[in-house]
């Protein structure tokens, strides 16, 4: 059995979708849970369906694009708390375009949410949890790292997120701090659902189970790498697509 309780956590990207999923699942397990997102109102809605369900939570409006907020949302929280225990980096968004048609607009706009954003809340995260001398860091990449039509963009960021989360799996090794990744295939949320209807199709026959995944069967590989069980669990880059990457 997974317990949290007494535990910390940050979820970035959790007014919706996976990011929701995550938060929700770490809350229902004890976690007192921080959900950061840009969407004050996605945000509130996430903390008050946590607490009816008798869980702790408070939010946090961070543009983790932004080093100034994404320090601020790390250093507030352990102040205010006296500790971090748990950073789930899943604030992310595409902008899919194949490559001949590309603007840099879209690179950017992706590159600095979904890599650097990364960075901005790992950075002043690995001081605390270094401090503390524990922790848990768990980056969302994603299937489309091994490279996916139109996302040239994204798949570069998320496959930086492969390279900066086994960087510092070795780097905060010693401190008792964990860094993994989680590769998503297929999940149904909005950001799936905007894909056109052939590629939904094309997208779902790749996967061996069927089906396209639930925010719930990520939040269940997270709960798991957040927990004490998976102290000697580091450096992992764990693909949770039903089979859609063997
Ligand atoms: N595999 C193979 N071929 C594909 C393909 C795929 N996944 N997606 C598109 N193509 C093909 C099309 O069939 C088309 O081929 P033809 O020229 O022979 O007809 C060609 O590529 C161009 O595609 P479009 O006609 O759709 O071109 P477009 O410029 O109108 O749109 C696009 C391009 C915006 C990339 C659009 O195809 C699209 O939105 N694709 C979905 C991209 C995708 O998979 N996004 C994942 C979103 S979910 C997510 O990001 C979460 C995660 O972690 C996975």
């Amino acid at each position: 059995m997974i317990d949290l309780t007494g535990k910390v956590a940050i979820v970035t990207g959790a007014a919706r979708g996976l990011g929701e999923g995550i938060a929700s699942k770490l809350a229902s397990l004890g976690a007192h849970v921080i959900v950061s997102d840009v969407n004050k109102e996605g945000a509130d809605h996430t903390v008050a369906q946590i607490k009816g369900n008798g869980g702790s939570a408070e939010s946090f409006i961070c543009n983790v694009a932004d080093s100034e907020e994404a320090n601020d949302l790390i250093s507030k929280t352990a102040e205010r708390h006296g500790r971090l225990d748990i950073l789930v980096n899943n604030a992310g968004i595409n902008r899919d375009s194949m490559l001949h048609k590309m603007e840099h607009g879209q690179w950017d706009a992706v590159i600095s949410v979904n890599l650097t954003g990364v960075f901005n809340t790992m950075q002043p995260a690995s001081v605390v949890m270094r401090n503390q001398e524990s922790g848990r860091i768990i980056n969302i990449s994603s299937a489309s790292w091994l490279g996916n039509v139109g996302q040239a963009n994204y798949a570069a960021a998320k496959a930086g997120v492969v390279g900066i989360t086994k960087t510092a799996a070795r780097e905060l090794a010693k401190k008792n701090v964990t860094v993994n990744a989680i590769c998503p295939g297929f999940i149904d949320t909005d950001m799936t659902r905007s894909v056109p209807e052939k590629v939904w199709d094309m997208m779902i026959s790749k996967i061996p189970a069927g089906r396209a995944g639930k925010p719930e069967d990520v939040a269940n590989c997270i709960a798991f790498l957040a927990s004490d069980q998976a102290s000697y669990m580091n450096g992992e880059v764990i693909n949770v697509g039903g089979g859609m990457v063997l």
